[in-house]
């Protein structure tokens, strides 16, 4: 049973109304607290009154209870909450066992680079897909790969004007890249190009088999690329399922929208309309009077294959904020044809992302690549590492480490709807709020430990109950409980601040209170310090960023 169980367990017979929601983690003066206003009513009393004869009455085995200002308080005996932390098995409950979570993220464009603006859906997906999955859920990592569009007939006609199998062989994205942005500025000039474009784009959906190798090949070496960011960024999928797949899927939407009577004409085109006067929001448009389907309706196609292939508890579309009107059109729809499931499905949407304040731009050649960023990250990351530990042996292995760290960790630390303005040096910041300063407290509890020869033997829990011990010992408490919050919440940033502050809270702890002094206050000091290393590792494997044993 957990404390706010036991409490409610205690109070219920004496507060007549009283709910397990009642009980709070308190901000201040205790632990746990009942606001008694709201029994006020029904026992004529005033909440002082009740607050005052229900702690009189109330006992609780290692808490103590006491009235002040119209709540109930509950502090719990602090020998009790450390061996209640110890007796906790880090992310062993597991709470979400037997569900099903589908996330969709990262869903890069074939033949367009892998650029920073890619970042926040792929590190919040990656670290919700962890967070799921350590919880007990099982998950479904899809990326939703933009490989369908008349984009693509555009890049060939380019690659067979202006391209080589030698650069393509050589160069590989980057080449498409600027085939992609030449392609672009010679069409405008040149409306010749936008036919050739739509021929081969036309092939390529006829399964003309040249026009489809070159595609094969151009989404083969945008794949590599990605996987090989993914690789540094500890980020799994279960599915590369792209857009293309549900190309042949989308009549079958088109029957149910028929038979459901929704699918209007309009000009040609095949809209739904959607919205009431509540919620206002353009018709959904499935298909264009030329014939080509849209977007939405290979998310309606994709919708209903997730739903049918892993019958989801819960499907999320990690995707930016300006792509908000698309998921409304698109789980309004749903709604419409009945499906019940739609309400299981949520747009987790985030903020724009901008670097020292250049904003990007995908489609004129100005683009920062993610691995780029990456790459100087580690750079940096190494400069900064050989100066603080000269003598540290795999120097180059902990740099990447410390600067993709850095860059993800900082990526995860805002809330997701605010607007990124990225900083590299603010991200490597040894000293701040970032990757490295909990990297670098791992490492540091790690070496304690390691000077200690280990750090075995049971712990003395009363040893633990000093305001600093303490302090670290409640943080580590609920962090279980912190993770399924976060999960719930799409918000990977409740992990990262908490760890930012177990390792704040074990440094004040660390200065004062001597770890090496001899008998059971080592020990037990070392047992803590053991378990601030072990949640900072699970903690930062949630937030996809290594945990170096030394830095
Ligand atoms: N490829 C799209 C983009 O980069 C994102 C796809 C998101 N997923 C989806 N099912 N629509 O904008």
């Amino acid at each position: 049973m957990d404390r706010k169980e036991q409490i409610y367990t205690a109070v219920k017979d004496v507060l007549p109304g009283s709910e397990l929601s009642d009980v709070a983690v308190a901000e201040q003066f205790c632990d746990y607290c009942i606001p008694c206003f709201k029994f006020a009513k029904l026992l004529r009393k005033s909440p002082a009154v009740i607050a005052s004869e229900a702690a009189a009455k109330v006992a609780i085995p290692d808490m103590t209870v006491e009235a002040l200002n119209g709540y109930l308080n509950f502090t719990v005996s602090r020998v009790a909450a450390v061996e209640g932390m110890f007796a906790h098995k880090l992310g062993e409950s597991k709470p979400l066992d037997g569900t099903t979570v589908c996330i969709d993220y990262s869903s890069v464009n074939i033949a367009k680079p892998f650029h920073i603006g890619h970042l926040m859906t792929t590190v919040i997906g990656g670290s919700l897909y962890k967070m799921y999955r350590a919880l007990g859920a099982k998950t479904v990592g899809i990326n939703h790969l933009g490989d369908f569009g008349t984009q693509f007939g555009g890049l060939i006609s380019a690659f067979r004007r202006w391209g080589s199998d030698a650069a393509l062989e050589k160069r590989g994205l980057d080449e498409l890249l600027e085939l992609y942005v030449k392609y672009n500025n010679e069409s405008e000039k040149d409306p010749a190009l936008a036919a050739e474009a739509r021929e081969w784009s036309n092939k390529i959906e006829a399964g003309d088999k040249y026009a489809v190798g070159l595609f094969e090949k151009f989404k083969a070496i945008t794949l590599e690329q990605a996987k090989k960011v993914y690789g540094r960024l500890n980020i799994e999928f279960d599915s590369y399922l792209g857009e293309s797949f549900y190309v042949d899927k989308v009549a079958a939407v088109e029957d149910r929208l028929k038979a459901a009577g929704l699918l209007r004409i309009s000009d040609g085109a095949e809209i739904v309309e959607v919205g009431d006067d509540a919620d206002k929001m353009p018709p959904a448009l499935i298909r264009r009077s030329d014939g080509a389907s849209l977007y939405i309706a290979r998310d309606l196609a994709a919708a209903y294959y997730r739903h049918d292939t892993y019958d989801f508890d819960k499907c999320l579309y990690v995707v930016a904020s300006h792509q908000a009107l698309h998921f409304r059109q698109l789980f309004a729809v749903l709604k419409l044809l009945g499906e019940k499931w739609a309400d299981d499905m949520v747009h987790v949407s985030y903020g724009m992302v901008s670097v020292e304040g250049a904003a990007l731009s995908t489609r004129r050649g100005n683009v920062l690549f993610l691995s780029d960023v990456l790459d100087s990250a580690v750079v940096k990351a190494e400069e900064i590492i050989k100066e603080r530990n000269p003598d540290l042996e795999n120097k180059a292995e902990v740099a990447e480490s410390v600067g993709v760290g850095a860059v993800v960790f900082d990526a995860l630390y805002d809330g997701k709807a605010k607007d990124k303005n990225f900083s590299l040096a603010d991200a490597l910041n040894f000293d701040g709020e970032t990757g490295p300063y909990v990297q670098y407290t791992h490492a540091r509890c790690r070496s304690v430990i390691a000077k200690a020869g280990g750090a075995s033997g049971a712990p003395d829990c009363k040893l633990l109950t000093d305001d600093e011990a303490y302090e670290v010992v409640k943080l580590l408490s609920d962090f279980d409980e912190v993770v399924l919050s976060a999960a719930q919440k799409y918000e990977p940033c409740y992990v990262s601040r908490r760890l930012v502050k177990i390792c704040q809270a074990f440094n004040r702890f660390y200065n004062a209170d001597r770890i090496m002094c001899g008998g059971a206050e080592q020990t037990a000091r070392l047992a803590l310090t053991a378990r601030v290393a072990d949640t900072l590792a699970y903690g930062l494997s949630l937030l996809l960023v290594d945990a170096p044993e030394r830095m």
